[in-house]
């Protein structure tokens, strides 16, 4: 069994200096740790084999239902080879920023690779786990994933994440697989399994749990498909969109 990512300590920035979020040496470094210590081995030699491929990975179509202003920030988490990143870029212009986040390299080389083929230059990709995601506190206005967090060990640390990474008010897109049926204990813990996208669903209502204990509110679920059978599994997909409290939101 894969080991579980600690949080990568960070600290909040002023909005002005959110636009352009600086690599931080220390935390880089530290989030590396983090990524060889969490990541699913079977995961990583998938994700590498798939990266110079075209097949569809995805399960929803969050990134299109993301509606960021001109000059805001985007955190793509599990990016993958890139595609959700540039159609963000191109929603948030040349003042705004996408930042691509996945733990594998080959499919961090495919992004960045299309990236500079495109001459899109207001995107960053980094190595990180969702459990310990390599941004500063409350550093962006939009949190998009799509079918990438059903691979995640600990699912409450990853809405945990998610939750410090937005900034007040910001908001969340997330397009993923849940089980409609509980996945049973040796496919769950089964790293091939899991790196496949069927045993690392949970129950929807585990995880609209995880969800909601992480702080994040105005939940609302869209696109939410007929339970389909894949391998030992009885999955559905769905598109979930929330919003980060403000702070006085919070006290009331
Ligand atoms: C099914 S693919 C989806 C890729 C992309 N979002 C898309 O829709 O095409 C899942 C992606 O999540 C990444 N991933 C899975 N588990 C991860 C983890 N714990 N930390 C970081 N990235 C992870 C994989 O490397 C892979 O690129």
């Amino acid at each position: 069994m894969w080991q579980v990512a600690q949080p990568v300590s960070t600290q909040s920035q002023s909005s002005a200096a959110r636009r352009r979020i600086p690599a931080n040496r220390a935390w880089c470094l530290q989030a590396q740790k983090c990524v060889t210590d969490a990541i699913n081995p079977a995961l990583l030699q998938r994700y590498g084999a798939l990266a110079q491929q075209d097949t569809c990975l995805s399960c929803g179509t969050a990134a299109s239902r993301l509606e960021p202003a001109e000059g805001e920030i985007c955190a793509d988490l599990g990016c993958g080879r890139g595609k959700d990143v540039l159609e963000l870029a191109a929603k948030v212009g040349p003042r705004g920023h996408v930042y691509g986040l996945d733990a594998s390299p080959q499919m961090l080389e495919t992004a960045r690779a299309r990236a500079a083929f495109e001459g899109v230059i207001q995107v960053t990709f980094r190595e990180s786990a969702l459990e310990a995601l390599a941004l500063p506190d409350a550093s962006v206005d939009w949190v998009v994933s799509n079918c990438a967090l059903n691979h995640a060990r600990d699912k409450a640390q990853v809405w945990r994440e998610i939750a410090r990474v937005l900034r007040p008010g910001g908001r969340f897109v997330v397009s993923d697989i849940y089980a409609v049926e509980e996945i049973a204990p040796e496919h769950r813990n089964d790293p091939v399994a899991v790196a496949e996208c069927w045993a690392g669903a949970e129950l929807r209502a585990d995880y609209l749990a995880h969800v909601a204990a992480a702080g994040l509110g105005e939940l609302a679920v869209s696109e939410e498909s007929q339970p389909y059978r894949r391998a030992q599994s009885v999955l559905a997909s769905f598109t979930l969109s929330g919003r980060k409290p403000r702070a006085e939101e919070v006290m009331e």
